[in-house]
């Protein structure tokens, strides 16, 4: 199967009530895993690349990988996603080279760091829209912004600074209906990396009730959690263990993640915890044998590690069990029905 437009992957999970985990990549043992994971759990798969791991693996060579994926995996339909699109330019370099679904992120500036305004991100959204759709290819766009200065991507925003920026239901209500995105990433107290929260997290920082005020308002839009890594202490424990620093931290609890699937949620964005899996691994195998020195010897054990918790995260978002019932649209069918739908298709 070749690869297929990120929409039809949501809409499946709206109309059967589940989540899909979109897990990014920067070279083939990541790819590799998920894949194995995606076989074993009969799932539908959403691969991503930020712009840095665009950088780090070279456009083409993601390409190849993600086609040698599809190839080798006939039955499992793979979305491949441009993650935090940082411009219109990005997304549309990413269509060029064979993505199936992009986000423009215009919650943030160009630069990926200073909050927009929200007439910007309206213009670039609905630039990036038309330009999309009119292949048939998908667009997830942000409406607020993450906290926390994690990674890359983000204000870096705390306290009262980062409550103003939590996405307002009203106000995407608004921004769905001038953009026609597909699906809208939405800021609800996370952030990027491993350092979310000092202590598990309450509604008092974790403000699961935007996502139910959303779906009320928004039934028909999907949407998309990020920075949605649990940080499981087991994976952070190892690392430790093994000689690593990672002090002590909290992410995403599973049950809150499937608590936003009940509501809308069908996107989750999941890269720390598979850094921290890998990472993990790969420290084990240097601790318990300092002359190991073929790369095989720890990148084996760290693509099975890794493969282990896109597979728990897979059964626990719902989507396995489902690679076979996706219905096999391609990009020139989804082209028709933005054609046929004006571009919005609800
Ligand atoms: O959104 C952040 C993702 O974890 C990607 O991070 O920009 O370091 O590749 P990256
Ligand atoms: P985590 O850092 O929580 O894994 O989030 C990843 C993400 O949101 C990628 O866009
Ligand atoms: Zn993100």
């Amino acid at each position: 199967m070749a690869l297929v437009p990120m929409r039809v992957l949501l809409d499946h999970a709206a109309e059967n009530d589940y989540g899909v985990g979109a897990f990014n990549v920067n070279n083939m043992e990541q790819i590799q895993a998920i894949m194995e994971a995606a076989r074993e759990t009969n799932s539908p798969v959403i691969v991503q690349a930020s712009r840095g791991a665009r950088a780090y693996s070279d456009d083409n060579y993601l390409r190849h990988l993600m086609l040698a994926a599809a190839e080798l995996n006939p039955k499992i339909p793979i979305a491949m996603h441009q993650d935090h699109g940082n411009s219109p330019k990005t997304c549309f370099s990413a269509i060029e080279m064979g993505f199936t679904s992009v986000m423009m992120d215009g919650s943030l500036q160009e630069d990926g760091k200073t909050p927009s305004s929200y007439e910007y991100n309206v213009e670039v959204t609905q630039k990036v829209v038309e330009a999309a759709h009119a292949k048939g290819v998908t667009v997830e766009a942000e409406l607020g912004c993450l906290g926390g200065i994690e990674d890359g991507h983000g204000a870096g925003l705390s306290g009262e600074e980062a409550l103003a920026h939590l996405t307002d239901p009203a106000q995407a209500e608004e921004f769905v209906a001038q953009t026609g995105c597909d699906a809208l990433a939405v800021a609800i107290g996370t952030s990027h990396g491993a350092y979310k929260f000092t202590k598990k997290p309450t509604g008092e920082v974790l403000k699961m009730e935007i996502i139910a005020e959303i779906h009320r308002r928004l039934p028909n839009t999907h949407m998309v959690m990020h920075g949605s890594s649990s940080v499981p202490k087991e994976l952070v424990d190892i690392i430790n263990q093994y000689g690593g620093e990672i002090r002590e931290t909290y992410g995403v609890p599973v049950e809150e993640i499937q608590e936003g699937i009940r509501h809308g949620v069908r996107k989750i964005n999941v890269d720390t915890d598979n850094r921290l899996a890998i990472t993990g691994a790969i420290r084990k195998v240097f601790a318990e044998d300092g002359g190991k020195f073929d790369p095989r010897d720890y990148l084996k054990p760290a693509r099975a590690a890794m493969k282990e918790v896109v597979k728990a995260r897979m059964i626990a978002f719902g989507q396995a069990g489902n690679a076979d019932k996706v219905p096999a649209l391609t990009l020139d069918d989804m082209k028709r029905r933005y054609h046929d739908m004006g571009s919005k298709v609800s």
